[in-house]
């Protein structure tokens, strides 16, 4: 059975005065999550979070980091630098990194490796853009996104790794894939994780992401192969992201 996870993923948001007040609204009324919560912070706040959620039942984590180990790569910030605060989880290859950053499958399955090897558990993202999904290449986009990282992770890795499905139309723009829609696209990753190890996929996390909103988080998550979601914009509001963790 797997333990679904709920994780914000802030972006370029927030402050110190609306970071401490989003994460006070979150823990006053959280109590004991009947899934894992994890929040997802610009790297300048991570020391926030890990002073604000020390010691709660919610995880930290960062939005990206670099594939490289350290040295001189002025303004990236290094999976051992992530460690250092607390964090948890790390998003890796959302689309608005491959969108703006030009990042590639291949660097994308640096990164996922570069987490693990800290001891982080990478949140791979993969989405068909909405052009692809018009001209029916959902499938070979994300099973193209998929092996990337399939073939960089050995087997024992893979229980490791999250992976987070991310239709990029449906980010930020209010438009949900529909639960089968979802669910379709689910089936295909986890098809694609079987094919690598059986054992391993069963117990992988796919998150759905994608305008998720507590007035349908519910019926998303309770699609066979949704295990949890991967929250933008509802994850700055705390009545919001305490609803979608109910849900879940
Ligand atoms: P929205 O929930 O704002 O659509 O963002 C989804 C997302 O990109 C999470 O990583």
């Amino acid at each position: 059975m797997r333990r679904k996870l709920i994780a914000g993923n802030w972006k370029m948001n927030g402050s110190l005065a609306a970071n401490a007040a989003l994460l006070a609204g979150i823990k006053a009324e959280l109590g004991e999550p009947a899934c894992d919560v994890a929040v997802c912070a610009p790297a300048p706040y991570f020391a926030q979070c890990q002073a604000a959620l020390s010691g709660s039942t919610i995880a930290w984590g960062g939005q990206d980091l670099s594939a490289h180990e350290s040295g001189a790569y002025t303004g990236e910030v290094a999976a051992s630098m992530l460690r250092d605060f607390g964090c948890q989880y790390v998003i890796v290859g959302h689309s608005e990194r491959r969108a703006y950053h030009a990042e590639t499958n291949e660097l994308v399955a640096q990164k996922m490796l570069r987490a693990l090897k800290a001891g982080l558990t990478p949140i791979v993202c993969v989405g068909e853009t909405l052009a692809e999904r018009e001209a029916e290449q959902t499938g070979r986009v994300v099973g193209q996104q998929i092996d990337a990282v399939l073939a960089a992770v050995d087997t024992e890795a893979l229980a490791n790794i999250v992976i987070a499905y991310e239709p990029v139309w449906a980010i930020g723009t209010g438009k949900t894939a529909t639960p089968q829609m979802a669910q379709e696209v689910h089936a295909i990753l986890r098809a694609a994780l079987a094919a690598k190890n059986t054992a391993a996929a069963a117990g992988v996390r796919i998150l759905y992401g994608g305008s998720m909103k507590p007035d349908n988080a519910k019926e998303l998550l309770a699609m066979p192969d949704i295990d949890g979601g991967l929250i933008g914009g509802a994850a700055l509001k705390a009545p919001d992201f305490l609803a979608i963790i109910r849900a879940a």
